[in-house]
């Protein structure tokens, strides 16, 4: 298939894989190694790519595809595939203009995109620029979702949930697996947390050089279930749950009031050893019922992936690293790009498979590898 060119984007690119490759002569060697690396001997991370290479595929013949497509709708807005972007703190270490270029990307491709409580642009100027760039494409707004990282003192989390209610952004994603990981990245000048500023206390989830965790402020204030339930009870906006693995707490989450949950284990990042969110998406599934849209991350590369996911019980999957490979390429040009690959992937495995429609996919088109 011959795709169109890309203004801005190297020759000879024509994979996720591809983003990734050249991304590291685009980046700092320590950027580069924030971006990529897992928690401790990087199991899970290696788990999240493995998962999916378990699976492959059985496809029914002569099926009729008149008529398809990848659209869905989510929480009341029309996706053009079910993809988003997952949210990521401090693009602008991969690229200056960040977030901006990202969520103009979002907007040329009609992509949801997930706006991190760490970006390095403020969420409004995020939101602007996504309405702005759809403006001049003559499109609808991307559907902006913001992330929500709990934060010590509960008027800083409520400020940061109604700039977003303000802003426009169309639901809420409370990340909860990430209150106490390891050590990031120093930011470099210019790069900062650009939502947080001016509040007096931020919570800082990274271990301070291995130090003790239990009884310290780190652990203290650790975000717990009646902080779901107070911020359940603070919005209207769609609420979604971020970072869990288990069923119990899937359904336990469902019963608080979240409206959807995404499956993750943030990329591998924060407790090495858990597996990966493909392989717990079915006790997930079943433990939820279908009362709530499922969605997951971690590893997805490729338009087969995104079949596979939604073939496990996913409505849709979220695209973590392979954002700031392509922004380090390329810019917005770059994400844009990405973007189309995976969707033109995705379309080429869904026909291939005989899957004219995303309800036309189901366990039933995987095969077991290992049996
Ligand atoms: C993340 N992730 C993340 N998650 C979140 O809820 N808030 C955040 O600010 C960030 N920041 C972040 C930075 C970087 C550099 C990485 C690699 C990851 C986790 C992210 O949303 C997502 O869960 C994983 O990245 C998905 O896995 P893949 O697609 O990277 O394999």
């Amino acid at each position: 298939m011959t795709l169109p060119p890309h203004p801005g984007v190297p020759p000879g690119i024509a994979t996720l894989a591809d983003y990734e490759t050249a991304a590291q002569a685009h980046l700092e060697p320590k950027v580069w190694r924030h971006i990529q690396e897992g928690a401790g001997t990087e199991r899970s991370l290696a788990e999240n790519r493995a998962a999916f290479a378990r699976w492959g595929f059985l496809p029914r013949a002569l099926a009729d595809l008149r008529g398809g497509g990848t659209g869905l709708t989510l929480f009341g807005h029309r996706h053009a595939a079910p993809l988003l972007l997952a949210p990521m703190a401090y693009q602008r270490l991969a690229h200056p203009d960040g977030e901006l270029a990202v969520v103009r990307a979002a907007a040329a491709l009609e992509t949801g995109m997930v706006v991190s409580t760490l970006a390095s642009m403020t969420l409004e100027q995020v939101a602007d620029a996504g309405r702005e760039a759809a403006a001049a494409l003559g499109k609808p707004s991307p559907p902006l979702w913001f992330q929500l990282y709990l934060q010590p003192d509960r008027q800083d989390s409520l400020a940061l949930v109604r700039r977003a209610e303000a802003s426009g952004y169309e639901a809420i994603v409370l990340t909860v697996d990430a209150a106490i990981k390891p050590a990031g990245i120093t930011l470099p000048a210019g790069v900062e947390a650009a939502n947080l500023m001016g509040m007096h206390r931020i919570r800082h989830t990274a271990v301070p050089g291995g130090g003790i965790v239990l009884g310290t402020p780190l652990a203290d204030t650790a975000p717990r279930w009646e902080d779901l339930e107070w911020l359940r009870s603070e919005t209207r906006l769609p609420l979604l749950v971020k970072g869990m693995l288990l069923g119990g707490d899937a359904a336990q989450a469902v019963g608080c009031g979240a409206d959807g949950l995404i499956i993750s284990n943030h990329g591998g990042r924060v407790l090495d050893g858990v597996p990966s969110a493909l392989d717990m998406l079915g006790a997930v599934a079943d433990a939820t019922g279908a009362r709530v849209p499922l969605l997951m991350d971690g590893g997805v590369r490729t338009g087969s992936d995104v079949v596979k996911a939604l073939a496990l019980g996913a409505s849709a999957v979220l695209l973590g690293r392979p954002q700031m490979h392509a922004l380090a390429v390329a810019g917005m040009a770059g994400v844009a790009h990405a973007i189309h690959l995976l969707r033109t992937e995705l379309e080429a495995t869904m026909a291939q498979l005989g899957c004219g429609t995303l309800d036309a996919i189901s366990s039933e088109r995987l095969w077991a590898f290992d049996g």
